[in-house]
């Protein structure tokens, strides 16, 4: 009997073949939509990249003031053994391997470059960035372009649509988790982030609402209301999140200097003091792997069921690529029609 971890791993895996080999299984419900995955939605510079960051533990993501996410991030997170070195990699670079997480992100910026230019385009095609590390969970996460309300100079027209169309891709699969982030020194009632989840996961199962800035806020105010569910409702607790300011960025300041400058503020602050264990990316990172696992026991099942089928229809040796292609392709497709069954 294998474990939640290593079946979230196998899950990641095929997930990866079968994006490698563009199939997205058949009518209705794909595999790629069956598959779990956390998305990030929010307004432009709602802080969410650096959440994405912060639940991950490393410093990877270009983040910044204007449409810095122009791309999809798919980003697969592979569980390895304890004492083995951390590394990441990219699906356009294969056998390339990332050490360096300075690298990683000057990678994500250069890739999205090449698709869109050094513009303020914005492209749907993904970039697919796996780590494997001792230190995650086995987790996809997928990191979006902002919403936003106008184009500026040197955006078409429609890019206010664009956007919203290609965030609610992601968001309206039903194995989707949502992370909507609001800015705190905003009124959550503009949130463009509860706008959307609301839409596409009405009773909020999956939706985890995040409030970000928190520091920010005008002084004389804070958000206990929205942090304790009376300003907006939600299934699950929302979490108050303080994330490294542009100048802590400009003077570098790491993941775990930040991590503990989060801690601090909680545990100090006289608003949010009796919250302070309930608050913070770490602990945002702990409720997600948490909620993965009632997805998991779906594919839990799915998967002693996929072996019995790939039995029935026979294994063909893999003697060259084209065999190889061949069978994962079955794979894909065997694993997307039992996965359908399970659902009806
Ligand atoms: P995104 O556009 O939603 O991905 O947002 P980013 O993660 O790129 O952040 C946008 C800007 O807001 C950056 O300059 C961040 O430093 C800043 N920022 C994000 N979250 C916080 C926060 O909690 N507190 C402060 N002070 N600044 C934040
Ligand atoms: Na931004
Ligand atoms: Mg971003």
């Amino acid at each position: 009997m294998a474990t939640m971890q290593s079946l979230i791993g196998l899950v990641n895996r095929i997930q990866r073949a079968c994006t490698v080999l563009g199939d997205h299984g058949g009518e209705g419900m794909s595999l790629w939509e069956a598959l779990p995955s956390v998305a990030v939605v929010g307004g432009q510079s709602s802080g969410k990249s650096s959440v994405l960051e912060s639940v991950v533990g490393r410093d990877f993501l270009p983040r910044g003031s204007g449409i810095v996410t122009r791309r999809p991030l798919v980003l697969q997170l592979h569980q390895t053994n304890e004492g083995q070195a951390e590394y990441a990699e990219f699906l356009h670079a294969p056998r390339k391997k990332f050490t360096d997480f300075a690298a990683v992100r000057k990678e994500i910026q250069d890739e999205t470059d090449r698709i869109t230019g050094k513009t303020k385009q914005i492209s749907n095609h993904p970039i697919h960035l796996s780590i494997y590390s001792p230190n995650v969970v086995n987790l996809t996460l997928i990191d979006l372009p902002g919403l936003t309300k106008v184009a500026v100079e040197g955006q078409p027209d429609s890019i206010v649509e664009d956007i919203e169309n290609m965030v609610r891709l992601y968001v309206e699969k039903p194995n989707s988790i949502i992370l909507a982030i609001s800015p705190a020194n905003q009124d959550i009632a503009t949130s463009d982030a509860i706008k959307l989840a609301r839409e596409v996961d009405p009773t909020g199962e999956r939706t985890f609402g995040v409030l970000t800035k928190l520091d920010l806020m005008d002084k004389g105010t804070n958000a206990v209301d929205v942090l304790e569910g009376r300003s907006y409702r939600l299934q699950h607790p929302w979490v108050g999140i303080v994330n490294r300011s542009q100048a802590d960025i400009n003077k570098n300041v790491d993941m775990m200097a930040a991590r503990r400058k989060e801690r601090e503020y909680f545990q100090t602050s006289p608003e949010y003091g009796h919250l302070a264990h309930k608050m913070g990316a770490e602990y945002l990172a702990k409720l997600l792997s948490k909620r993965i696992p009632s997805i998991i026991s779906l594919i839990n099942k799915t998967i002693d069921e996929l072996n019995a089928e790939l039995d029935r229809i026979g294994r063909p040796i893999a003697v060259d690529s084209g065999a190889q292609l061949y069978t994962i392709l079955e794979l894909c497709r065997a694993f997307d029609r039992v996965f359908k069954e399970h659902l009806d």
